[in-house]
Parts: C-alpha cells; structure tokens; sequence
C-alpha cells in the first residue's frame, strides 16, 4: 500500500482517531481503472482529484505530476494486468473541530486491487429502481462523505434490484457509483456534467467514443417518464464501463434485452482498451 507517501505493507497502516477522514469523512479519492497493466485515463481521474481538492479547500503537499509517479510506483508494485487502484487524501489529522485545522498535513492512501472486466454483468446487464437524490448539491466533488450512495446502493439490493437510478423531483441525475444514460430513437441522452452529477471520467469517455461512432448525444437532463419510455439503458464508470440495465421498478426496459446502441458502445470501448 502507499501510506503517507510510502510504499508499506497493510499491517504497517495505523488509522489515526484524529483523522478527519476517519471523524467528519473529510476527505476526497479516486477510483483508476487498469488495463493491460497500464492506467487508464489517468490525467483525466487527475484532474478531478485536483477540481475537488479545489473544491474542498484541501491543500495537497504534491503536484499532480509528484502524485502521478508516487501512483506509477504504486502500479508497479501491486498492480495486476486489470485492476483498479484505489485513492484517498484526507485532510490530515487534528483533534475534532469543525473548522479546518491549520498546519496539519494531508494523509494519503492507496492500493491496487485485483479486478477483472465484469463480463458477464456487462453481458447480461442489471436491474435497478428509481429513488430520490437526497444528496447535498456538490455531487461534482469526489469526497469520502459516501452514506447515501451505500444506503442507496443496499435499498436497491434490499429492493430485490441490482443498483438505483436517483432523481430529483423526476429528473434523471445518476447511479449510486455510476453515471446512466438513456437512449431513444437512436439519440443518447444524459444528465449534463454540473454541480448535481459527479462528472465521470467513463462518462465523457463513452461521449466521445459516440462522436467517433457518429452517433447522436445529448447532454440534457430526462425525466422519470422520459426514462420509463426509454429504448435502452446504460451505466457508465469505472468499475462497470459500459453496462446495460434491462428492468427498471420491475418493468423491462425496451425490449428488456441490451440494446443495439449499447452493444456498439460496448464493443467500440473494450476496442479502446486493448489499446491502452
Ligand atoms: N464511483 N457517479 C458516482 C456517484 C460515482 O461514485 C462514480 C464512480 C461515477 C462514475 O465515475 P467514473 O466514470 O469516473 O468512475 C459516477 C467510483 C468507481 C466508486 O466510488 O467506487
């Protein structure tokens, strides 16, 4: 594991008590994909980590191109062929006040996981149930600050599905750990990438594999009855790339079946992949 800048064994991390991360989830992380053992869209998951340190006032100790190598050696060390490697940066470790404390230093860990493509969920797709995003209003920020999304995640479990899809006051945002879009007619269509949806790295991936293929993309918000109308359904992330969702509140999506606008998508992504 990488701690605090060093590359240690898991017994060797010690959690402070005073960690904010640990106290008030004060802090922020990234999830990078691995292909072929190298990474994938890294300056992109980069960029992100540095708008929402920005975001949260949290001053990082390295550059982006210091962080970058700290993560290479990490790579090299742990990585597998496919795996993801998983980052987080509290604000540092001081005792429990509201405000930011001064003079602490950010606390950094990382680790590579082992994980295959998810080909058979890929293949088969998944299920899901719409839910109120109670969320605050700057899902843009990738903080640690994650009780809804798993209180989602297990409602939709609890509810007999495999994720849901939030909304506010019927309009579509996104997954508990992924974007959606919705196709009808053959034109996409997804949440625009402001202050309600945190901006996928996956998401403005499969965006541009969509130019490439010629195929029409809106970045403009869709209604729950616009979604119930929908010919097809997808996910998009990291851990899930390009997903179908086959049922939504137990009625099929389309023909309940992956749609061809997906299929393209998937194929035209694991072309892109094998390239990385
Ligand atoms: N989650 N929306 C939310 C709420 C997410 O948590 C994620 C990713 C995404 C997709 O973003 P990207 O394409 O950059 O992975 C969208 C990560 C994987 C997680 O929390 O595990």
């Amino acid at each position: 594991m990488l701690w605090k800048g060093d590359l240690v064994q898991k017994s060797d991390v010690s959690v402070s008590p005073d960690d904010r991360g640990y106290v008030f989830g004060d802090g922020i992380y990234e999830v990078f994909r691995v292909y072929n053992g190298r990474f994938f869209e890294k300056a992109a998951h980069l960029d992100r980590l540095e708008r929402t340190a920005h975001g949260t006032k949290l001053k990082l100790p390295w550059t982006m191109p210091e962080l970058s190598e700290l993560l290479d050696r990490l790579l090299e060390k742990e990585g597998t062929q496919e795996s993801i490697l998983y980052m987080q940066i509290t604000r540092g470790e001081a005792p429990r006040i509201h405000q930011f404390p001064k003079d602490v230093e950010p606390v950094l860990l990382a680790y590579c996981k082992d994980y295959p493509r998810p080909v058979a969920v890929m293949e088969n797709g998944i299920t899901a149930v719409t839910l109120e995003d109670i969320r605050w209003l700057r899902c843009d920020l990738k903080t640690l600050n994650l009780l809804p999304n798993t209180m989602a995640k297990q409602e939709a479990l609890d509810r007999g599905a495999d994720d849901v899809i939030w909304h506010r006051g019927g309009t579509v945002t996104e997954c508990s750990a992924s974007n959606v879009m919705m196709v009808k007619d053959g034109v996409i269509r997804t949440h625009p990438a402001n202050h309600l949806i945190l901006h996928g790295v996956t998401r403005a991936f499969v965006l541009k594999l969509a130019r490439q293929l010629e195929l029409p993309a809106l970045e403009k918000p869709f209604t729950l009855d616009e979604l119930a109308n929908a010919d097809e359904l997808f996910l998009t992330g990291t851990t899930v790339e390009v997903t179908p969702i086959v049922a939504v509140d137990g009625r099929p999506v389309g023909s309940g079946k992956p749609g061809t606008v997906t299929r393209q998508l998937q194929r035209a992504f694991a072309e892109a992949i094998a390239l990385v």
